[in-house]
């Protein structure tokens, strides 16, 4: 366990301690005029300011499966009943559809649960970028006390006491000792896995003019037309910048999550969130950080006005809508992982 995984807060904690870590990639922010400019060069040029999800290529599939199984198994955390599928699950659009996700001993966490589809498109992760990628922000929950409960070096002793797993993590990593790097490692390479190519929109983009309806046709052109692709662009149409929320007007929250600024410690970056993917947006309701907007006509009429400052019409909104339910991919499609079974000397759940 290297000290920067232990010290980094779970997937719903802020921690002040991650204000020291560095800023490893370039942060994209947006003025209102370069957001300007952007909506110009969108509108006005023939590139499309979306892009086809590519399907996965496997290349480590014997690593993925692995992933797959740990993914899955609630004996990662304190309790023995608390997997990343709890709060990521897998039939619910990688989302768990809660304001906010309920973690050990019924702890409310701080943040809506992102959706874990996609996710390897992001620049980082969290809806801060605090993880500077799927393996990094693996180990988060497992030790974070309101989410699994437990710590790295528990997950690893119980994993260790697993015949089934000993023997899996020998053939994948070569190695007698299992590892949290190798737990997580294993998890993002399954994570990877969890794009969803095919939808609708992306025929469409792939020329079968048919595959959206003329509402959703129309609701893509004023997307695009009304700035929303200034943001929300790219293959996973999100998760590739960080942004204002509230850019022209105040966004109001009870919500005490500052954003960006809790890893950069630099006031100018407040508020500002990754933008979250609007693919398979349709599934991962509740919208924005704090889950407070649980209709996506609703998130497609705070945003027009806050981020552009513009009153929709509800027809306008009903077309957004439509063309942002077109972005809805396969599904992860699979069969479910058997996990192997613990033995006499595996620690028991500990529900305290
Ligand atoms: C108790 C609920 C809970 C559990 C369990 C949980 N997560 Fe999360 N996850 C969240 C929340 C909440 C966030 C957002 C936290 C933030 O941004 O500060 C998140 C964020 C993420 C993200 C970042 C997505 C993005 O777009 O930024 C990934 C990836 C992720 N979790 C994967 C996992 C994995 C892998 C596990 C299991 C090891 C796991 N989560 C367990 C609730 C949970
Ligand atoms: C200036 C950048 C920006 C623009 C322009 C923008 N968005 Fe967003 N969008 C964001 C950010 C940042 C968030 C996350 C805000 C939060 O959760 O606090 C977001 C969140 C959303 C969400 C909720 C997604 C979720 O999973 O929670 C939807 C839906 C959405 N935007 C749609 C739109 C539409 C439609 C438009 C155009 C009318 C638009 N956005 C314009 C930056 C932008």
């Amino acid at each position: 366990m290297t000290q920067y995984s232990s010290q980094l807060a779970g997937c719903g904690e802020y921690s002040a301690t991650v204000r020291a870590h560095k800023e490893i990639y370039t942060m994209k922010r947006l003025s209102s005029l370069a957001l300007i400019g952007l909506i110009v060069s969108f509108s006005s040029s023939a590139v499309e300011p979306i892009q086809p999800i590519a399907a996965y290529q496997p290349t480590d599939p014997a690593k993925a499966e692995l992933g797959k199984q740990l993914f899955f198994d609630p004996r990662l955390s304190k309790s023995g009943f608390i997997s990343c599928n709890s709060c990521h699950n897998l039939s619910m659009g990688g989302s768990d559809n809660m304001p906010t996700s309920i973690g050990h001993n019924w702890t409310l966490g701080p943040i809506n649960a992102p959706t874990v589809l996609n996710s390897s498109l992001n620049v980082a992760q969290f809806w801060d970028g605090r993880a500077k990628d799927l393996q990094e922000q693996a180990g988060g929950p497992i030790a974070n006390p309101g989410e699994m409960g437990f710590s790295h070096q528990l997950a690893v002793e119980v994993l260790e006491t697993i015949p089934g797993y000993k023997q899996t993590f020998k053939e994948v990593f070569k190695t007698e000792q299992i590892g949290i790097d190798q737990v997580t490692e294993a998890i993002a390479a399954f994570e990877e896995t969890l794009v969803t190519p095919n939808s609708p929109f992306d025929k469409y983009l792939q020329g079968d003019k048919d595959a959206i309806s003329a509402d959703a046709q129309a609701g893509y052109a004023l997307f695009t037309s009304v700035g929303c692709t200034a943001c929300h662009n790219g293959q996973a149409v999100g998760g590739n910048s960080f942004q204002k929320m509230g850019l022209v007007k105040p966004y109001k929250t009870t919500s005490k999550a500052a954003g960006r600024s809790a890893v950069t410690g630099k006031e100018i970056d407040r508020f500002n969130f990754k933008v979250p993917t609007l693919r398979n947006v349709e599934l991962t309701y509740p919208y924005f950080h704090d889950g407070a907007v649980w209709n996506l006509e609703e998130a497609v009429g705070v945003m027009a006005e806050l981020q552009l400052g513009k009153q929709l019409q509800e027809q306008e909104i009903a077309q957004i809508v439509s063309f942002l339910k077109s972005l809805t991919g396969d599904q992860p499609n699979f069969t479910l992982p058997q996990l192997p079974p613990s033995t006499a000397n595996t620690p028991h759940p500990n529900q305290s």
